[in-house]
């Protein structure tokens, strides 16, 4: 007799929470718990086969609102796919990929994800898709440092950014996400070398990486209007020789030298209309 049970009833209760972040964390050792005090979110099925009170395999679906070639475009993102090792080999993982996928195409066109192994999900229908990465020299030009560091560990900063999170606007028409900020905040706590920083002269959060060095990387902005890149360089005071940036930048009111296509791990399943496009979603998603 199986002795599993197969549930997707626990994403949001106190008991489904606790087991899926022991999961996580005891195959990927990541911490999702601190998303218990900065936000779940509530998109989040789950499906997952059960021993009793044990979570033994998951794969959780969210949503994902995408602006794509200037089209508001609902996807589903996969996430927390993992099998205890005691279980694995066993068809677990494929049985939940299938109930998941069933899921989705009945109510979107499009699943994407983000993997380092590619091989786990051709045989389901993703394809990997190439993105870009954009870049250009800095000019020295006069700048007005205003801006704060945000921690994650203030409750006003949370609040804070949460309030323009409900008032962003998207990055990109040709390729950008305004999803929950729940994977943006998990990122922003377990990635120390990169910075929140608020911009209050133009009501934006950006994220960067490197700002003490020759070269900066700009990873995301989150504001109700999209700054220019020189607004945002100059607010910060960077006096760097280099700008790298990790968005699509055609709302950024500049033109990069260089475009340097990347394997950033994405994978589609279904229509997504920038692929033929230089583009770069987000990678600020743990
Ligand atoms: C990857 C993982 C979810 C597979 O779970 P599983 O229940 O053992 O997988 P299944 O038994 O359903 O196998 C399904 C198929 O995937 C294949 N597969 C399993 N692990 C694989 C891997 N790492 N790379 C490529 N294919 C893999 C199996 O060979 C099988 O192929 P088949 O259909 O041709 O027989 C599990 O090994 C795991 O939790 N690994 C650690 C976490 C992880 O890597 N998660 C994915 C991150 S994106």
């Amino acid at each position: 007799m199986n002795p599993l049970v197969f549930r997707s009833d626990y994403a949001h209760s106190r008991e489904g929470l606790s087991e899926l972040t022991r999961l996580i964390y005891d195959v990927f050792e990541v911490d999702v718990s601190p998303l218990d005090r900065l936000g779940h979110d509530p998109s989040v099925v789950a499906f997952g086969w059960w021993l009793g009170g044990q979570l033994v395999a998951n794969v959780s679906l969210y949503e994902r609102r995408l602006w794509l070639l200037g089209e508001q475009v609902q996807a589903f993102g996969v996430q927390s796919v993992a099998v205890r090792p005691e279980w694995r080999g066993k068809g677990l993982f494929r049985d939940l990929m299938r109930r998941a996928l069933s899921y989705a195409d009945a109510r979107a066109d499009l699943v994407i994800l983000g993997t380092g192994t590619p091989d786990l999900y051709t045989p389901f229908g993703f394809r990997q898709i190439l993105e870009t990465t954009f870049s250009a020299s800095l000019a020295p030009k006069p700048a007005k440092p205003a801006y704060r560091l945000l921690t994650l560990a203030e409750d006003r900063d949370v609040a804070l950014l949460k309030d323009l999170f409900a008032r962003r606007s998207p990055t990109s028409q040709v390729a950008s996400a305004c999803d929950h900020p729940a994977l943006f905040m998990l990122m922003a706590v377990t990635a120390p070398e990169m910075e929140l920083i608020h911009l209050s002269d133009l009501d934006a959060v950006v994220a960067v990486e490197g700002r003490q060095e020759t070269s900066m990387t700009l990873l995301d902005i989150v504001a109700p209007s999209i700054p220019s890149l020189d607004a945002i360089v100059s607010a910060l005071g960077y006096a760097g020789e280099r700008i790298e940036v990790h968005l699509t930048p055609d709302r950024l009111s500049w033109t990069p030298e260089r475009e340097t296509r990347i394997d950033n791990g994405h994978m589609v399943r279904g229509v997504f209309s920038p692929e033929a496009h230089p583009f770069m979603l987000s990678g600020m998603q743990i």
